[in-house]
């Protein structure tokens, strides 16, 4: 029996010593002194000795107990110490190291465009609006004074929803035009009015200088009172805290349903400063003459107004309405072969601007 007990002793010492980490050691630990384990079956099996040597030997059996219980608890905390002491080297943290940037994106640049755009005419009090870019052809068309066989309409190449219509506002559509929103916001609202409306715009064409989704911003001025050269005043404002303070404007004659009288607004080209020629000579490569074009506008015709329930004796105002990639491309100078390169998603080509 002694032998027994001194030989399971120096079995547990060595199991013990032997324990690399504090899991193995809970491991030793729980197979020697547990209920099942060596010992406990030893100090069981003392039941059947003879009384005096059963005393004997209880005695040296619980000594041996208490010298694995103080050999586990000094194992224990030395391999605790080797712990703390490994982690303080492979979790130590160089905080003076430059820190690991985040991947940093930025904004489209349609999006930087429409936030400069909105900025600027802010700045005049004109306030940023979105209207519905799926439309009843009333705001798009009829109450734009284009009745439904008018031929204007075939300018705006639209798409057609396949949706029930409804009786007076007719089909719907997607919105090919922002001046769908001019209606809508005098019914919305009490004039005086100052909207920029900049939204996604729709229309049947694809091809190297069109996108079939594109965006337009609307400005819409309703007050008392309004001439043509407000119109010139807010334009030329635009034009030089957009492009530059040398920039001009030019509006030419033109012919839209809905303003009368109506214009094609261009702007003094930036490449050869409005003349149309080169310091070589040469003819500008960018512009025709000197003139890039913008896009329309105009005086609100009376028709318009009164669909949108204002008297046109009392009440007037000016609209125009111009494509943001375009007018973007305009002022970075990018000469894109092709406009659809801002929509392939192409991080090599995103990434210059
Ligand atoms: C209009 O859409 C009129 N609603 C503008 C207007 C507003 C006139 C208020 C008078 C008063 P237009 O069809 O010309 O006009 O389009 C205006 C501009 O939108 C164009 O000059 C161009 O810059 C842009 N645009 C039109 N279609 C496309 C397209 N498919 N892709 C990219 N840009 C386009």
């Amino acid at each position: 029996m002694q032998e027994k007990l001194d030989n399971l002793r120096e079995r547990i010492i060595a199991a013990i010593a032997a324990a690399a980490s504090v899991a193995d050691l809970d491991a030793v630990e729980t197979e020697q002194l547990g209920r099942k384990g060596e010992l406990a079956v030893l100090l069981k099996s003392l039941g059947g000795l003879d009384p005096e040597v059963r005393k004997e030997m209880g005695m040296r059996a619980n000594a041996v107990k208490g010298e694995i219980t103080l050999a586990l608890a000094a194992r224990r905390r030395e391999l605790q110490a080797d712990a703390f002491a490994g982690l303080a080297k492979a979790e130590r943290i160089d905080v003076t190291l430059p820190g690991q940037r985040p991947p940093e994106g930025h904004l489209h640049l349609t999006s930087q465009a429409i936030r400069d755009i909105t900025e600027i005419f802010a700045r005049l009090g004109f306030y940023r609006v979105r209207h519905p870019e799926v439309e009843w052809d009333w705001y798009a068309f009829e109450a734009l004074n284009m009745p439904g066989d008018h031929p204007a309409r075939d300018e705006w190449e639209t798409f057609f929803m396949d949706a029930p219509s409804h009786g007076e506002k007719g089909r719907m559509v997607l919105t090919p035009h922002t001046s769908s929103g001019q209606v809508r916001e005098m019914e919305r609202r009490e004039p005086p009015i100052r909207m920029v409306n900049i939204s996604k715009c729709y229309r049947r064409q694809m091809d190297v200088s069109h996108t079939p989704v594109f965006h337009q911003f609307e400005g819409l001025l309703i007050d008392r009172d309004v001439n043509v050269t407000h119109l010139r005043g807010v334009l030329d404002f635009f034009a030089r805290s957009y492009f530059g303070p040398e920039r001009k404007t030019r509006l030419r004659p033109y012919h839209f349903r809905f303003t009368e009288p109506s214009f094609e607004v261009d702007i003094s080209c930036g490449l050869c400063g409005g003349t149309g020629r080169l310091g070589d000579g040469g003819k500008c490569r960018l512009c025709k003459e000197g003139w890039l074009e913008l896009g329309g506008a105009g005086m609100v015709h009376p028709n318009v107004l009164r669909f949108g329930g204002l008297d046109p004796e009392e009440w007037g105002g000016f609209a125009f309405g111009w494509g943001v990639e375009r007018t973007m491309m305009m002022r970075s100078g990018i000469m894109l072969g092709d406009i659809r390169e801002l929509y392939r998603n192409d991080l090599r080509f995103l990434r210059q601007f």
